[in-house]
């Protein structure tokens, strides 16, 4: 049995979404659909719209964005997609200037920081085009998550020159065969490697990895997956196994506790925790004894299922389609994309909208109690 911690928080998000109710009196001219509609979010009380910012009913502000730019993938990875996948018809993902946009306005709220995702970005054909836009728009950093399947020193020239700062890489496997079996692609783990040294050579730092660890699948290659930390000198992180997947094969017994992988990478290298994580961070980041302290060599931890970080969370997620998730393991999502092709629609409207969805935003995710439900959406639908 997973034990979850921040059991009480958990009831409070319950109670607390279906129980906004629409203010009487709110303003209502900066909203393109009907007051009642169900796919809008409630208006947030008047002093939390008139402070421009994105705070949410517990009390947390909103500084990160997860913008997912394509649902589309070239990997099947089974924590996350089903092969019989079927992707949206494209008008109903974003366009390029709607995506910058949104970062334009949510950046004025006080978004410090705008991660593409997917799906996987690098699919999207105008992905240098929107990197571009939303540097011109904004200054917020801009980083990145890809499988680096597709990855040229080309295009990472020209997506670092058009403003993008950081990535992050997804690697779950070292042994080819394993690795084909997991993302059932036909990209091999050194097509991953050789993308990591490009980043590294063209300054896409700090890089992260991450991996995500099924029981019985490939959670004995924690300790080798580690070692790429001290190869390459960054951060390795391992991410719990989420019940996230379109397949809907997550359970219990397949899912890996943080302290257990960090036990057995500490059998290899003694692991020492680094105590200066922030406290909105979904990582817990431990470095190597036998190294310098200030080495760039680190494991991190993100363990969503075994030490929910949901307290401090300071994300908002939009979905290629325009849809505001405010969380993750949202059950309701906001359709910012009919505001945006509402007749004249203002930013100032698009801020409004912003404002109330970050107001809906449930206080945890429960995920492994009774009465958690798997939110329709896949991670590949939802962006990482
Ligand atoms: N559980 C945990 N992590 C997941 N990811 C995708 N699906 C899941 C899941 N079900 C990870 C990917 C990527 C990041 C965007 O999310 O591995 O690193
Ligand atoms: Fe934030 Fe939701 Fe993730 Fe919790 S589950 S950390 S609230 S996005």
């Amino acid at each position: 049995m997973i034990q979850v911690n921040g059991g009480s928080s958990m009831a409070v998000s319950r109670l607390s979404l279906p129980q906004l109710a629409p203010r009487a009196g709110a303003p209502a001219a900066d909203r393109a659909h009907a007051p009642d509609c169900s796919e809008c979010p409630p208006p947030a009380p008047d002093h939390v719209r008139a402070a421009r910012r994105m705070i949410d009913s517990h009390g947390r502000v909103i500084r990160d964005l997860r913008l997912s730019i394509t649902d589309r993938c070239n990997f099947r990875c089974v924590y996350c997609m089903d092969p019989g996948v079927r992707f949206m018809e494209r008008e109903r993902l974003l366009t390029t200037p709607e995506i910058i946009r949104v970062a334009r306005v949510a950046a004025s709220l006080g978004v410090r920081k705008i991660r593409l995702t997917g799906g996987e970005p690098t699919l999207h054909p105008e992905l240098t085009e929107i990197i571009g836009g939303i540097r011109a728009a904004t200054d917020v950093e801009i980083a990145m998550i890809t499988n680096a399947s597709r990855l040229s020193r080309a295009a990472l020239r020209e997506w670092k020159q058009a403003g993008l700062e950081r990535v992050t890489i997804s690697i779950d496997s070292l042994r080819p065969e394993r690795f084909a079996r997991l993302t059932r692609s036909t990209c091999t783990p050194g097509d991953v490697l050789d993308g990591v040294s490009m980043c590294l050579d063209e300054g896409l730092t700090p890089l992260k990895l991450n991996a995500v660890l099924i029981r019985g699948f490939n959670d004995d290659e924690a300790p080798m997956l580690a070692e790429l930390a001290r190869r390459f000198g960054i951060e390795m992180r391992f991410i719990e196994y989420m019940p996230l997947d379109s397949g809907r094969a997550w359970d219990p017994s397949k899912w890996v506790a943080a302290a257990e992988t960090r036990r057995a990478i500490g059998a290899r290298h003694e692991l020492v925790a680094c105590g200066d994580d922030e406290a909105s961070s979904t990582a817990r980041t431990y470095r190597f004894a036998d190294l310098p302290r200030d080495a760039s060599a680190r494991i991190g931890f993100i363990a969503p299922v075994s030490s929910p970080f949901c307290g401090a969370c300071s994300r908002l997620r939009l979905t290629a389609d325009g849809k505001v998730r405010p969380c993750l393991f949202s059950t309701r999502e906001w359709d910012l994309r009919a505001l945006l092709r509402g007749p004249s629609t203002s930013d100032d409207a698009i801020a409004g909208f912003l404002i109330d969805a970050t107001w809906t935003k449930q206080a945890g995710h429960g995920i492994a109690t009774p009465e958690f439900e798997q939110p329709a959406r896949s991670m590949s639908a939802i962006g990482g």
